[in-house]
């Protein structure tokens, strides 16, 4: 086969055989396929979509580039959640060990952020001591200690998936449904969950700005999933205003704990606690209810459970950042939009995220705001906190929280329902 022709055949628009998309996965993942002809097919896949056959062939062969992760030696039923990616979005740390708490194991592999989102391994790397990269044995004594592990996915898992996140980073061609979709499935299946509910984010903060696309990524997704044996469900959720207060990596993690304690932003508990009952029901796990776990404090000592079997402490104090700057606000009236993309935006330029992916981040960094959409504020109150080590940073991330709100005397914000439907 020739590589050429397959680029050629999806620039045309037309339809790749299984035998195309599997010699193009193979060959790209051992280096046959050289990166820039991937570029262009990638390009030509953004441009030209995908069948649902087609997109089926691909997340198999990305599942086949590596190992399929098995948990049928514990003696709970696996579940999971993903979600797309959003700002402020740290549901997954108040979320495994809450439905650990009510009987679930949950094999969460996660990442790290990039660009204007946040990553769950950089904000659990913000507590003392706590390891993302564990082996296989390790997740498997995690999962037996706390009912749910949360660790960066080993280079054996969909190594394909690697190699093409990396590309199409660099190559303007993440926001491809078909590329989204086999990407994200691809690892949700190799992890071995039997499980599986997905959080689409939709809105300025998403890479799905509208709720046509959501569904229709939401519903690739549910297909993959279903078809591999995996029990599939998602939610869409609105990402047009960021989640909580806090955007950053230490900051949330406190945020989390307030969940965990029972307490917290109403957005934050809203959304872990439909997420749980999903994570249960789809596992077919019935008995505690989460928002019970998250009153009489299992919740929290699962979490303490997991932080401590993965090297962290979790009565350490978190880091904090070393300067901070208030934004208030120019007038009174009430804060119609406070919008999620300025937000992550403010708290990645601060420090909070990379720009490349060998970057550090900063634990401290974030962005912290004191009002949410349907407030009333009054001129000259605090309006954001924005947290970093280094102060040349701000004057960037003030720029990105500039035309990142409105205060309207007399308004009322038009916000997206926090969950916007079920698929
Ligand atoms: N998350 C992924 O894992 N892959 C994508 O393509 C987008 C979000």
């Amino acid at each position: 086969m020739d590589v050429i022709e397959v680029i050629l055949a999806k620039r045309d628009r037309g339809e790749l055989t299984t035998a195309q998309i599997d010699w193009v996965i193979e060959n790209y993942t051992s280096g046959v396929v050289a990166d820039e002809q991937m570029s262009a097919l990638n390009m030509a896949i953004l441009l030209n979509g995908m069948t649902r056959r087609e997109i089926a062939d691909w997340t198999k062969a990305m599942i086949r580039s590596g190992e399929r992760m098995d948990w049928s030696v514990l003696d709970r039923p696996t579940t999971d959640k993903h979600s797309t990616g959003g700002v402020g979005d740290k549901i997954t740390l108040p979320l495994s060990p809450l439905v650990a708490a009510c009987g679930g194991a949950v094999p969460q592999l996660s990442g790290r952020g990039l660009g204007h989102t946040g990553g769950t391994l950089d904000k659990l790397e913000s507590i003392p001591g706590w390891r993302a990269l564990l082996s296989n044995d390790e997740m498997l004594r995690v999962l037996r200690e706390a009912g749910a592990v949360i660790c960066a996915a080993g280079d054996g898992l969909a190594p394909a998936d690697k190699k093409l996140y990396a590309l199409r980073d660099v190559t303007g061609t993440v926001e491809a449904i078909p590329l989204i979709a086999s990407s994200i499935m691809s690892k949700k299946i190799a992890e071995g969950t039997s499980a599986l509910v997905l959080d689409v984010k939709v809105g300025s903060g998403a890479f799905m700005k509208s709720v046509p696309m959501a569904q229709e990524l939401a519903r690739t997704m549910v297909a993959l999933g279903q078809d591999a044996g995996v029990n599939t469900v998602a939610l869409l959720t609105a990402m047009d205003r960021p989640l909580g207060r806090t955007a950053g990596n230490a900051i949330e993690v406190t945020e989390s704990l307030e969940v965990l304690a029972g307490g917290g932003p109403s957005d934050v508990v809203e959304l872990t606690v439909a997420l749980a009952r999903e994570m249960l029901a789809a596992a077919g796990i019935s008995g505690k209810d989460p928002a019970d776990a998250l009153r009489d404090g299992s919740a929290m000592d699962s979490w303490k459970t997991m932080i401590r079997a993965q090297g962290g402490d979790p009565d350490a104090p978190l880091p904090v950042a070393t300067e901070t700057e208030v934004v208030t606000a120019p007038s009174s009236g009430v804060l119609t939009r406070l919008d999620a993309y300025g937000v992550g935006l403010a708290a990645w330029r601060l420090g909070a995220g990379r720009a490349r992916k060998e970057d550090p981040v900063s634990a401290g960094a974030g962005v912290t705001w004191h009002a949410v959409p349907g407030d009333s504020v009054t001129a000259g109150q605090p309006l954001f906190t924005l947290h970093t080590d280094e102060p040349g940073r701000v004057p960037r991330a003030l720029e990105s929280l500039e035309g990142a709100f409105d205060i309207v005397e007399g308004g009322e914000p038009d916000l997206l329902p926090l969950i916007i439907e079920r698929i």
